[in-house]
């Protein structure tokens, strides 16, 4: 049966508080971007897989849930195991890595290439005028390549990147990195990233960092700790990191960890 406007089921849209509406709608909404989200085609190369899929809901990072079209999602065969999902076109891999996008300035390093999307969105940027991806696996730059994903810039734009192939954990840069984004894990919880990017930043001489994944580790921390997140709680535990992070500038910085945390800390 149906129910009827006198059962009492029926609740009219218009009886609804704005915010509950807002929020019950929220993943019928498409996710929007100022970002660019390059075209990717299904490929296999040796053990990762680029699959597009249709039509995707999934979680954001801070943000609700958003519905994406023909989303590209990069896997890869780990030994022993299936397939894993090393990055996506998804709202939450794109807002957790946004902020570094963002800031990204002059000689921008990007470790870890993946779907090559930080390093193309650096370089779009006119205040980048160099970037340098980093990346372990050659199989991964052939993907890229057969893709054609630099074949849908600018030759302006693909003048500015560098790809090389390299341990990011081994990586010198000859010149200084002004920002330097550090993303080559595959799980987005894991502390040793913390002191890993230490390492990577020393290495490239870098003036301001970009942790994938950081807001998780600042919340553990803080909950370690037994510390509310504010500016001030943020502020001690990033020093405590010794990495001249990008992120804590904004004032809506301690909330947006705050909800990052709440959909994506896990115990590691
Ligand atoms: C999550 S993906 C990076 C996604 C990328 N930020 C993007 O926007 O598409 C991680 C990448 O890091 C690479 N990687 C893993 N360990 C590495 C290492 N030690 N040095 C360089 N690259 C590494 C992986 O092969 C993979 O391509």
């Amino acid at each position: 049966m149906y129910p009827s406007e006198t059962d009492g089921t029926h609740i009219p849209v218009d009886a609804i508080p704005p915010e509950i509406l807002a929020d019950a709608l929220a993943p019928l909404t498409p996710f929007v971007t100022d970002l660019f989200i390059p075209h990717y085609q299904s490929c296999e190369v040796g053990r990762w897989r680029l699959q597009v899929v249709p039509l995707l809901l999934s979680p954001g990072y801070w943000n609700p849930a958003r519905l994406t079209r023909n989303t590209a999602i990069l896997s890869r065969r780990e030994v022993g195991q299936d397939y894993r999902t090393w990055m996506s076109m998804t709202p939450m891999e794109i807002e957790s890595q946004e902020i570094g996008v963002r800031a990204a300035t002059g000689h921008t390093v990007v470790m870890g290439m993946g779907m090559g999307w930080a390093a193309v969105n650096a370089a779009l940027k006119p205040e980048v005028t160099r970037v340098t991806v980093v990346e372990l696996d050659p199989d991964v730059i052939e993907m890229n390549r057969l893709i054609g994903l630099f074949d849908q810039l600018s030759a302006d734009i693909v003048a500015k990147i560098d790809v090389v192939n390299a341990d990011a954990m081994e990586y010198r840069s000859g010149t200084p990195a002004d920002m330097l984004m550090t993303d080559i894990w595959l799980p987005i919880n894991g502390d040793e990233r913390m002191e890993q990017s230490r390492v990577m930043a020393r290495n490239t001489d870098a003036r301001q960092v970009y942790v994938w994944g950081q807001e998780l580790a600042i919340a553990r921390r803080a909950r370690v700790l037994g510390l509310e997140l504010t500016d001030v709680t943020v502020a001690r535990i990033v020093a405590e990191f010794d990495l001249s992070l990008v992120g804590p500038e904004r004032p809506d910085y301690p909330g947006l960890i705050a909800r990052a945390a709440e959909k994506w800390l896990r115990d590691v």
